[in-house]
């Protein structure tokens, strides 16, 4: 099968969520930028974001304060370096947003900013209540058309174009058709993985794309074990889990058990608010303990400001027939946010030249092993200024004015192969949940991993195909978590190993790390099962110095 018509553009953006759609408009003074989605523009998980962007915003709090925060949520494995770079560039980002025209939520005339679990201080800025992401993708997708950004919407990125080890393009199939565009610059921001797990608060379209194509491109991944669970998402009896903010928890909702019982201060000290990972957990044993289901209690909210402060929350609830005001909210975890990625510097950059990585896709490693609620957000909007300066310092080359048609060999799955592949994604999904989710074992993972390695070869390289690439993307991701999180014997931050439930000072500064170890096949065929490497930080001082 041979490719199509392609374009040339100076920068080419996958993914149009808050960190695709943040660099573009950072970089549409630069040259021509085309921002591509394989779905509709809205379709990634920014869309959905409900708590908000957290920045030090009131003469209480400070950088340093946030940074603290930040640090000690990630189980004290971040980089510091990359977390100063993330709390002290805030504000001035935040100032971006406001000149932008972004409304975000006023009480009395000053920025309302709300509080969520492990925060120190209330420093989390929200527009329209709960409905932040909503809001906030509206005003970029607004600023970045004024701004002269070409979209390319229903647009699959299948994979990398490389000369000579640089990136210089990308494939993509649309209206079943392939086609190419070359750039000199190539950035990834399409978002995590979360579509992995059979439960999650992801969209349908985050199902690891660019973590596998950068994977297949020479890049590095890392951190892939550190994958974090939100603790209160409300399973409506058909329909998609919906995920019920860690803000309401910010304003005083508890977690019930069937009895009645308030049960997260013998747990945390912080009770609702501890870190994530800890609620998620204490949920689970909740409900394994008195075998019922476990509550969010909000009523003390009342009618009137549930429905000011939380009106996706609280009109979500009711089509199910639930007021917040009234009843109480039947939650458990989920798969939220992938924490590990696409190792980049702190300017986005990759280990494959010309290629970025930014937002949820990539590893700056501010998260440490498990990230504070509501700087997801705001690290897309951080790297994403920076990966355009950076992006925006590449010479143009030949490749951006480039026309002729990449030499490459596609073979379109036959109908076949896209069966086995639809036939693979639930049992899938079920087999992350059961043995990669919220606790780990060696059995467990074990046993994923022989499953896996059972379904390795059904998918291929140089296929061509929304449904073929999809799955073997999201085989890839899983392949890599399953054998980071078996690698990683101890517990620290979102991983949680119940044979190895301490952390372990012989981890500390370890991170566990993929690179291709093999040329891809030039013909379509299967890829090698992907192995781990080690290597460990240089360590952190309490200052952020190195001290080795
Ligand atoms: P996304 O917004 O996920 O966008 C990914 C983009 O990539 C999409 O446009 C998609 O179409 C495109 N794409 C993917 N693969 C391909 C491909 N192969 N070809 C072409 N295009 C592709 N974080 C916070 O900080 N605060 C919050 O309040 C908050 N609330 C959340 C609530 C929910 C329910 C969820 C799920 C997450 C929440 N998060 C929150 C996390 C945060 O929303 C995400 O981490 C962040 O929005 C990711 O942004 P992104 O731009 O990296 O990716
Ligand atoms: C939430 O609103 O609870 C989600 C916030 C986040 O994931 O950062």
């Amino acid at each position: 099968m041979y490719l199509e018509e392609g374009f040339s553009a100076d920068y080419v953006i996958i993914g149009s969520g808050v960190a695709g759609l943040y660099t573009a408009i950072c970089l549409a003074s630069s040259g021509r930028v085309a921002v591509l989605s394989k779905q509709d523009l809205i379709a990634g998980n920014t869309w959905f974001a409900q708590g908000g962007i957290a920045a030090a915003f009131s003469d209480e709090d400070s950088p340093t304060l946030h940074l603290e925060d930040t640090w000690k949520a990630g189980g004290c494995f971040g980089q510091r370096s990359a977390i100063r770079v993330l709390v002290e560039e805030a504000p001035a980002r935040i100032q971006d947003l406001l000149r932008m025209g972004v409304n975000f939520d006023r009480r009395n005339g000053n920025i309302d900013l709300g509080q969520e679990g492990a925060h120190s201080r209330k420093r989390i800025l929200h527009i329209g209540g709960d409905a932040t992401g909503k809001e906030l993708l509206e005003a970029l997708l607004h600023r970045a058309r004024q701004e002269g950004v070409t979209f390319v919407e229903s647009a699959f990125v299948e994979r990398l174009l490389l000369e000579e080890g640089r990136c210089r393009g990308i494939v993509f199939v649309k209206d079943g058709h392939s086609y190419y565009a070359y750039a000199r610059a190539v950035i990834l921001a399409t978002g995590g993985c979360g579509q992995i797990f059979k439960c999650t608060t992801n969209a349908p379209a985050v199902t690891g794309d660019g973590l596998a194509m950068a994977f297949q491109a020479g890049a590095v991944l890392r951190d892939l074990e550190f994958f974090q669970f939100h603790p209160t998402v409300f399973f409506p009896p058909q329909g998609k889990p919906f995920l019920i903010s860690e803000a309401v928890r910010g304003e005083g909702a508890r977690l019930v058990n069937r009895h009645g019982e308030y049960f997260m201060e013998k747990v945390h000290p912080r009770a609702e608010l501890g870190p994530r990972d800890i609620v998620a957990r204490a949920i689970l044993a909740e409900q394994q303990k008195t075998g019922g289901p476990v509550y969010l209690d909000m009523r003390h909210l009342g009618s009137t400001y549930a429905r000011e402060r939380f009106p996706t929350i609280y009109s979500r609830c009711l089509e199910w027939g639930l007021h917040i005001s009234r009843d109480l909210i039947p939650v458990s975890p989920a798969a939220h946010y992938l924490i590990g990625g696409v190792q980049v510097d702190l300017d986005g950059r990759t280990a494959v030249e010309n290629l970025f990585a930014v937002g949820e896709v990539a590893s700056t490693g501010v998260h440490g092993a498990n990230r504070l609620a509501s700087n997801s957000l705001l690290e897309g909007l951080v790297f994403g200024h920076r990966v355009a300066r950076a992006a925006a310092a590449i010479p143009p080359d030949r490749a951006s004015q480039k026309s002729g048609k990449p030499e490459m060999f596609q073979l379109k799955a036959s109908g076949k192969e896209e069966t086995a592949c639809r036939a693979l994604l639930e049992p899938l999904q079920q087999l992350m949940w059961q043995h990669a989710g919220l606790i780990r074992h060696d059995a467990g993972l074990s046993l994923a991993r022989k499953q896996l390695e059972q379904w390795w070869p059904l998918t291929g390289y140089n296929y061509a195909g929304v449904v073929l690439n999809e799955t073997r993307n999201m085989l890839t991701v899983a392949a890599m978590m399953v054998e980071a999180a078996a690698a990683r014997r101890e517990s620290r931050g979102c991983h949680y190993r119940h044979d190895y439930p301490e952390s372990d000072a012989g981890w500390e500064t370890k991170h566990i790390s993929f690179q291709k170890s093999a040329p891809l096949p030039a013909r379509p065929g299967s890829m090698d099962y992907p192995q781990p490497h080690f290597y460990r930080d240089a360590r952190n001082d309490h200052n952020g110095r190195q001290i080795s």
